[in-house]
């Protein structure tokens, strides 16, 4: 494994079996990617694709029914490669009575830090989260977005290498979102590596190198964030004055057409050959070319793609 590659998951399979019946649910199916050190790596997917128990079986939660799962170049099984990694739940479990200076006093115990440090690093982790208010109140009365940053200080609490988190933009205000790809971005900039689950696409956007998109089970995308946008296609907006209804029904053969009165139209073109062809059309018929916008791809186009096959 190259110098690199932080986390190798190759052929990840885990099966559930629920019930009395022991009916099989297969949450993931087959699922292969590498994230390298230094970048952040989003693992997108809809409800239910498998992107927790994928998670899971890489902090051994859970295990892997098949495939291997290398971080650092070691088995995930490794007591010291798991000391390098900082994991953030999609639902944190606290000590409901603990305040947060308590539990992450109590986390650092766990994770081996001496004293006199962890109380250093926990008073630092709260104002960093943004929970400085708070430091007087029971984690058990925290709101969701609360949790989600006392869940986040957890994760950083020992200064891991590998940061995998498990939706921690969810049940957070735009501000508090903001604040938390802050974090994020901070951690990159000194050199430690991010795998975080989404499902607010415009974040992963703004904060990843490269994705992977699950669906049931199986990875159907992987690449640069720019690329897959890229590689998509591009869709253009056609906006017409002057066509005449011959014009309309022939361009709705091609496409969906919006009639916007008095021989105005829209449509929309997918690539470069179908506007060409739309124009040549149009211009023969004597109809007047008004606007031409392209349609800015967004990660969510592609997701709603990728559902779609
Ligand atoms: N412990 C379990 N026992 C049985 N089935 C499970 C278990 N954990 C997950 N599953 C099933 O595996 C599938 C994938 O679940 P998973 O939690 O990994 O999805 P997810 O991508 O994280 O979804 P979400 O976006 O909702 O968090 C689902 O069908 C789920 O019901
Ligand atoms: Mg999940």
């Amino acid at each position: 494994m190259s110098e690199d590659i932080v986390l190798e998951v190759k052929g990840l399979r885990k099966v559930f079996h629920i019930g009395f019946f022991r009916k099989r649910v297969e949450a993931v199916k087959n699922a292969s990617f590498s994230v390298k050190r230094g970048e952040i790596f989003g693992l997108l997917g809809p409800n239910g694709a498998g992107k927790t128990t994928t998670i899971k079986s890489i902090l051994r939660l859970i295990f892997p029914s098949a495939g291997e799962i290398q971080i650092f170049g070691r088995s995930a099984d490794d007591r010291e490669a798991a000391k390098r990694v900082g994991y953030m739940p999609e639902n944190p479990y606290v000590y409901q009575y603990l305040k947060p200076l308590e539990f992450l006093d109590l986390c650092g115990r766990l994770t081996g830090i001496p004293k006199v440090e962890r109380r250093d690093r926990s008073e630092a982790m709260v104002d960093r989260v943004g929970l400085r208010h708070a430091v007087d109140r029971p984690i058990g009365k925290f709101s969701k977005g609360m949790m989600q940053r006392i869940g986040l200080a957890q994760a950083l609490l020992h200064d891991p290498e590998l940061l995998i988190l498990d939706e921690p933009m969810s049940g957070l205000d735009p501000i508090g979102r903001k604040e938390v790809r802050d974090v994020l971005l901070e951690q990159r900039a000194r050199g430690k590596t991010l795998l975080f689950t989404s499902h607010i696409l415009s974040d992963v956007e703004l904060l990843c190198d490269r994705v992977v998109i699950m669906q049931r089970g199986e990875i159907t995308s992987e690449g640069k964030v720019h690329d897959l946008l890229a590689s998509a296609g591009r869709q253009v907006e056609i906006r017409l004055s002057g066509a005449s209804p011959a014009l309309k029904d022939s361009l709705a053969s091609r496409g969906v057409v919006v009639d916007n009165g008095e021989g105005h139209l829209t449509l929309r073109a997918d690539g470069q050959k179908a506007v060409d062809e739309i124009l040549r059309i149009s211009n023969a018929a004597g109809a007047r070319l008004d606007a031409l916008v392209p349609e800015r791809q967004t990660l969510e186009n592609l997701f709603l793609q990728d559902a779609s096959r």
